[in-house]
């Protein structure tokens, strides 16, 4: 039997456009308030990119700081994988771009298409295939620009999701000496394809003028599904993690930045604190892939990654795919 690589995160960069978008800015263009944003969702603003960035661009700024953080060259770079829902076009593959303009010379790329979930299962990937001694250095960046599948005129979605980029560097724990991989899981859930959906653009519906003029190239949610779903996988994911180590052991839990209430219920059914959870929904909304490594980043920088502590990463989203990713830091 091979014996498996220890696994760590040698680096971690964020990166969000500068214009914001608040909600008193959404009041002006559908019928909603600040008010009812806040008290459902708890978001504030959130990040919109420039007309002259691509997704690409976006995971481009993340990931030289990933990268700087890891104290590691582009060339040094065996794979990146790209998690998007939005990448810069449906192929050739947003990885390949972001690959070429860092300078990996080295590298292959893939993207990783799971929504919400994608940079927890981009990670799981990324570290068993350093694990098995296939690849030394992956990146994994979780980008999107969902502004350009949002139709800022239904207010059950436009409110809630916004633009930006998350990278991690993973290495052998030996190189990283931080962040141990210590496992996760990637679920899915069948009969749920309708409730979050970008309906046209594919091969179900190939992008044609009638499908622009019924908006299918737009998001599509039932947001109150999505919302039970949310809860009850967040606190199943997180109590299969305190069944294992033990309630003690956790640092802190870095969801999937959702919405404040599908959280809050969560961590009230794991009769879990608030402080033991890390939000920053109420300055970027939902950013689906990028939504974990953004708040990662910002939970490192706020001191809030505790050595030899568990770091718990539970996301879920369009699918119905869920998972977790789980760290000691
Ligand atoms: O990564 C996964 C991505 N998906 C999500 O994060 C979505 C999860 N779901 C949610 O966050 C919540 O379901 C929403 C925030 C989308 C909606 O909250 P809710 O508590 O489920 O509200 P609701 O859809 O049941 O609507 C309640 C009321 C309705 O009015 P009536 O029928 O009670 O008169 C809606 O028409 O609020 C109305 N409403 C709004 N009012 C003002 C719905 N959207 C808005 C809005 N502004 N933007």
């Amino acid at each position: 039997m091979t014996t498996l690589i220890p696994v760590g995160m040698a680096g971690l960069g964020r990166y969000v456009p500068e214009r914001r978008l608040t909600n008193q800015d959404l009041e002006k263009l559908v019928d909603t308030s600040d008010d009812w944003i806040v008290q459902r969702t708890g978001i504030r603003e959130r990040r919109i990119a420039a007309p002259d960035q691509v997704t690409s661009t976006l995971a481009l700024n993340a990931a030289r700081l990933a990268l700087a953080d890891a104290r590691m060259e582009p060339d040094e770079i065996d794979l990146v994988i790209c998690a998007t829902v939005t990448g810069d076009q449906p192929f050739p593959a947003t990885a390949c771009r972001l690959g070429l303009d860092l300078g990996c010379k080295r590298a292959g790329g893939f993207d990783l298409g799971a929504a919400c979930s994608g940079f927890v299962f981009s990670s799981q990937v990324a570290a068993g295939m350093i694990q098995s001694g296939q690849a030394k250095n992956i990146l994994v960046v979780g980008a999107e620009i969902l502004s350009r599948i949002l139709d800022y005129s239904d207010r059950n979605t436009c409110e809630l999701f916004g633009d930006g980029a998350g990278a991690a560097v993973y290495t052998s724990l030996e190189r990283a000496g931080r962040g141990e991989f210590l496992g996760g899981s990637i679920g899915m859930e069948g009969g749920a394809e309708g409730i979050l959906a970008q309906p046209a653009g594919g091969s179900r519906h190939p992008a044609t003028a009638s499908t622009v003029e019924q908006k299918l190239h737009y998001m599509k949610m039932g947001g109150t599904k999505v919302f039970r779903f949310a809860v009850r996988v967040f606190a199943e994911l997180v109590q299969g993690v305190i069944d294992k180590y033990g309630r003690d052991q956790i640092g802190v839990i870095v969801p999937h930045q959702v919405n404040q209430r599908i959280i809050e219920s969560a961590m009230e059914q794991l009769s879990m604190p608030m402080d033991s959870v890390f939000c920053n929904i109420d300055r970027y909304g939902n950013t689906s892939a990028a939504s974990v490594p953004i708040a990662l980043r910002e939970a490192l920088e706020a001191g809030r990654l505790q050595k030899g502590k568990l770091v718990v990463m539970p996301a879920f989203g369009a699918g119905m795919a869920w998972g977790h990713l789980l760290l000691r830091w």
